[in-house]
C-alpha cells in the first residue's frame, strides 16, 4: 500500500508552488500519495510563511496538535518547511522536538535526501541553506491535474523594503535559465494545459541566463511563453513598479494571450510613507506606469497590495492612499495591517497607530476597493467574456464554472465535455462573489 503524505500550506502562491512541487517529488522518489486528513498520513508537513504576524505561533501550535498524532504513531514523519522553518531553524528542534526535518524554501529538493537519513539514522536533519538555482534542477517534471499550471520563474529578493522578511527568508534574488522555464511550459501544454501563471516575488524582475551567456528580460519571455502551443492565456505575479519596463506595456498590447490584468503593488499613497518603506518609487511614478497602461488598454484590471498603519502613518498620509485608489480605481486588493516583523529595520521604527484607527482605515480602503469591483462587475452585464472552463461550480454542481481574464468567476450551463477548455459566454447577471452567464451557442463547436 502507498505512504501517503498530508502537507498543510500556509501563505502566497509561491508556498502553494513550493508544496505541489514537494508532493511531486516525494511521491517520484517514495511513493507518497497526498492526503486530505492528516490521521492516515505517514508523513505530515507544515509549509509556512512569515510574512504577517503569528506565524511562529501558528506553526508552534501546529506542531503542538501533531504531537498526540505521532504519540499514537511513532513511525510518522514530521516536517516543517518554508519561511519559518528558514527564521528558526534548529530552534524548531529545541521547542517542539517531535520534529524530524527543517527544510527552507531553497532546500525543498534535499527532503528525499533527509527523509532517508531521518529514517535511517533515526536522527532529526535540518537543511535552511540557500543552494539558488540547484533546487529547479533538482525537482520532477511538473504534474498537473486541470488546465491551469503556476511555473515559478524566479526566486528570492533582493529589495530589502524596510517591513519585509522574503529577502532573509527566502534569499536574494534569482532567476531560473530560460531554456529550463521553456521546457517547463511546453512539458504542460503537452499534459493539457492551457493557462500559466509565471510566479516569482518580483517575477517582472526576471533576468534568466541564456544558453550564450545572455539574458532574457521579463517582458520577451512573455512573447515566448504565449507562443507555446496549446497556451492560450498567460498570466504573472507578483510585479513591482521599480521593475516595470515600456517593454511590459508593449507587451500587453502585442500578446493577446496575456491576460487583461495587472498586479502592481503600491503599498502605499504617500511619499513620505514609500520613503521610510524604501520602495524605491513615488507615487507620481507608480501613477505615470498606471496612465502608461491605461492610455493602451481599456479594459485592464488593476489590483494592489496595500499596508495600512505603516509606523508613523498619519490620517493625511492615509488619505493620499485613498487618493491615489480614486485615482486608479483598483478592481482587487491584498490590504493587511502592518505587522512588524523581527530583524527587519521597520521594527525599529516607533508604532504610534493605535489599532483601532488601523482596523478603521483598513476597513475604509477595502470598502473603497470593493465598491469600484463591483462596478466593474455590473458593467461586464451584457459584454462577451472569454473563460477557460475549470470545472463544475461548486455550489451548483450541475453548472460549469470558469474564469474571466479579470480573474471573475463565472457559472453557466455547459456540457462536461467544455472543461479545460476556453468558451465565449455572455455575462447575464453580477452577484456580490460572482457573475452569471449564457454560453454563446457557437461556443462549443469553437471552443479550443
Ligand atoms: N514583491 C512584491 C512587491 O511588489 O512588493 C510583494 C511580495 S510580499 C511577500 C507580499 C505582500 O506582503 C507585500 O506586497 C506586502 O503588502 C505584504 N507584507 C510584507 N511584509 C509585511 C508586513 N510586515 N506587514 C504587513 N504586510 C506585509
Ligand atoms: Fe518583500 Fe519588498 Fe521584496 S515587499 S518580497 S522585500 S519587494
Amino acid at each position: 500500500m502507498s505512504r501517503k503524505l498530508y502537507i498543510k500550506t500556509f501563505g502566497c502562491q509561491m508556498n502553494e508552488y513550493d508544496s505541489s512541487r514537494m508532493a511531486d517529488l516525494l511521491h517520484n522518489t517514495h511513493g507518497f500519495v497526498s492526503t486530505d486528513d492528516p490521521n492516515e498520513a505517514d508523513m505530515v508537513m507544515l509549509n509556512t510563511c512569515s510574512v504577517r504576524d503569528k506565524a511562529q505561533q501558528k506553526v508552534y501550535s501546529q506542531l503542538g496538535r501533531w504531537n498526540s498524532l505521532k504519540m499514537e504513531n511513532p513511525d510518522l514523519i514530521i516536517a516543517v518547511g518554508g519561511c519559518v522553518a528558514s527564521q528558526e531553524g534548529e530552534q524548531i528542534l529545541k521547542r517542539a522536538p517531535q520534529v524530524d526535518i527543517v527544510f527552507g524554501p531553497q532546500t525543498l529538493h534535499r527532503l528525499p535526501d533527509m527523509l532517508d537519513q531521518c529514517i535511517g539514522q533515526k536522527k532529526s536533519r535540518v537543511d535552511i541553506s540557500f543552494p539558488e538555482i540547484e533546487k529547479f534542477d533538482c525537482l520532477p517534471p511538473a504534474r498537473v491535474d486541470g488546465p491551469k499550471a503556476y511555473v515559478s520563474i524566479m526566486e528570492g529578493c533582493s529589495k530589502y523594503c524596510s517591513f519585509c522578511v522574503v529577502p532573509y527568508t527566502r534569499g536574494t534574488e534569482f532567476s531560473r535559465p530560460f531554456d529550463d522555464v521553456m521546457t517547463e511550459i511546453v512539458e504542460l501544454a503537452e499534459q493539457g494545459v492551457r493557462e500559466v501563471t509565471l510566479l516569482g516575488q518580483n517575477v517582472n524582475g526576471y533576468r534568466g541566463p541564456l544558453y550564450d551567456g545572455g539574458v532574457m528580460e521579463f517582458s520577451k519571455l512573455l512573447y515566448y511563453v504565449a507562443s507555446v502551443d496549446g497556451i492560450d492565456r498567460v498570466r504573472y505575479t507578483t510585479s513591482h513598479p521599480i521593475e516595470v519596463t515600456d517593454g511590459l506595456v508593449v507587451a500587453h498590447v502585442a500578446i493577446p494571450e496575456l491576460a487583461a490584468h495587472l498586479h502592481l503593488p503600491v503599498q502605499s499613497g504617500s511619499d513620505r510613507i514609500l520613503k521610510s518603506m524604501k520602495r524605491g518609487y513615488t507615487s507620481a511614478e507608480y501613477l505615470a506606469w498606471i496612465d502608461k497602461f491605461k492610455g493602451v488598454y481599456s479594459n485592464l484590471s488593476i489590483s494592489s497590495d496595500f499596508i495600512i498603519g505603516f509606523p508613523g502613518e498619519t490620517d493625511e498620509d492615509f488619505e493620499q492612499t485613498m487618493d491615489l485608489i480614486d485615482y486608479v480605481q483598483y478592481d482587487q486588493s491584498f490590504s493587511f495591517i502592518y505587522s512588524p516583523r523581527p530583524g527587519t529595520p521597520a521594527a525599529e521604527i516607533e508604532d504610534t497607530v493605535p489599532m483601532q484607527e488601523k482596523k478603521a482605515r483598513l476597513m475604509a480602503l477595502q470598502n473603497r476597493i470593493n465598491g469600484f469591483a463591483a462596478e466593474y462587475s455590473k458593467g461586464m452585464v451584457g459584454t462577451s467574456q472569454r473563460l477557460l472552463v475549470d470545472g463544475h461550480a461548486r455550489k451548483s454542481p450541475q453548472q460549469l464554472t470558469g474564469r474571466t481574464e479579470n480573474n471573475r468567476v463565472v457559472n453557466f450551463d455547459g456540457p462536461s465535455s467544455l472543461v479545460g477548455r476556453f468558451v465565449d459566454v455572455m455575462i447575464t447577471e453580477a452577484l456580490p462573489n460572482s457573475l452569471r452567464g449564457r454560453l454563446y451557442p457557437g461556443s462549443i463547436k469553437h471552443a479550443n
